[in-house]
């Protein structure tokens, strides 16, 4: 059964973000130097993330993403994995990270039943990923890279967040690397996401001038039917060779009339939109007890009052500066991006 919003936009695809904590600190995410924590008590455990997920299969949700912060920071991520990918209702099961902890992971993960992966690269140059990331991990994230390629995965994605000044002179190079290792990369435009505390649209390199510096390289640009896109962020292309590649616009061409994305943060916050000011706590009821009937009744209630699109109301914004500032999100780090999943 579908449930629809207020725009006709299904409750079809669940980010579930598995703990708030992360083991890098890349500058367009975390960039200060301390951050207030979730409160461990707060946090579910694998059987209530398995309930509270079996109420979305209910009304429709089929697609199912881990993230984080970093979710391979979770203890025993892949038992979780195993749960989720036993639900009769689940379609797809994917994971976000950043790849640190993937070597050793990999195997399992895929074994356990995680269909897709995507690991975020943002350069091949150790120094730069140090002063990016704040630690120097390329190598162990390369080599993480490299264990998915080989797991096999029903596909293996990159995300690279394109920063001006920053790593705009590697988007070639990364997609000659992501070529090799057969997956599919996409460059994403910097957003002004909670969290990203040092954004400014001088910053942002849009999709225009991510596709002049690859056509400039390869020549022409094919872009792909929107039938391939769904719900998807990613509009993708593909070069003369016939590799293919994507760009997620989110903002400067937001994809909010089709967004079927809700996100469950590690303590139970259910969000409608990335960029919302508030959630809707499902810890509480779910530990007071409330039956599977009455979450459903709370779920579809309020995905069926949902208007949120809150990339595009962004764009009308004559002054467009960071979307959060640190003491707001000091005072509630459910604002922070890596608190609601990437
Ligand atoms: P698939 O389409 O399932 O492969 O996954 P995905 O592309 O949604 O997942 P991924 O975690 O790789 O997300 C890539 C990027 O898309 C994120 O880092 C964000 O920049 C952007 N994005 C993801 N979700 C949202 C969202 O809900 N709203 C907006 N505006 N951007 C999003
Ligand atoms: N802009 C764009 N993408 C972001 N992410 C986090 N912060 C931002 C931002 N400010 C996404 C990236 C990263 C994932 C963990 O979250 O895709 O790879
Ligand atoms: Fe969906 Fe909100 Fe992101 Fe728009 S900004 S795509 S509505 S989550």
């Amino acid at each position: 059964m579908a449930t629809l919003d207020r725009y006709g936009r299904r409750l079809g695809n669940l980010r579930l973000s598995v703990t708030d904590r992360c083991n890098l600190r890349c500058a367009y995410c975390m960039p200060e130097r301390e951050y207030v924590w979730l409160p461990r008590k707060d946090i579910l455990d694998f059987e209530e993330i398995g309930r509270l997920a079996d109420v979305f299969g209910s009304l429709g949700t089929d697609r199912v993403r881990l993230t984080g912060g970093e979710p391979l920071v979770r203890h025993d991520l892949s038992k979780l994995v195993e749960l989720l990918a036993a639900k009769p209702w689940l379609k797809d099961l994917a994971m976000t990270t950043n790849g640190v902890l993937l070597e050793a992971q990999a195997e399992r993960l895929r074994a356990a039943g995680l269909h897709r992966i995507t690991v975020s690269l943002d350069t091949l140059r150790p120094e730069r990923f140090r002063e990016l990331a704040r630690v120097d991990e390329l190598p162990r994230v390369l080599r993480g890279i490299e264990a998915a390629s080989r797991a096999g995965f029903a596909s293996l994605k990159l995300d690279t967040v394109v920063i001006r000044g920053v790593n705009d002179d590697e988007i070639v190079a990364l997609l000659e690397r992501a070529k090799e290792w057969g997956a599919e990369i996409r460059f994403i435009e910097y957003m002004d996401v909670g969290g990203a505390t040092h954004w400014s649209r001088e910053r942002v390199v849009s999709r225009e001038g991510i596709l002049r510096a690859i056509s400039d390289a390869y020549g022409s640009v094919e872009a792909l039917g929107a039938e391939e896109r769904a719900a998807a962020p990613a509009e993708r292309f593909r070069l003369p060779d016939g590799t293919t590649f994507g760009v997620i616009a989110s903002t400067t061409a937001p994809f909010c009339a089709a967004c079927d994305r809700s996100r469950l943060t590690a303590d139970g916050v259910w969000y409608l939109c990335l960029y919302a000011a508030r959630g809707i706590d499902l810890r509480k009821p779910l530990r007071e007890g409330a039956s599977e009937d009455e979450l459903r009744a709370l779920l579809s209630g309020a995905w069926s009052f949902r208007t949120d699109r809150g990339a595009e109301e962004r764009l009308g914004l004559r002054e467009r500066t960071p979307l959060r500032d640190v003491p707001d999100l000091r005072r509630d780090p459910h604002l922070e991006m890596h608190t609601r999943g990437g």
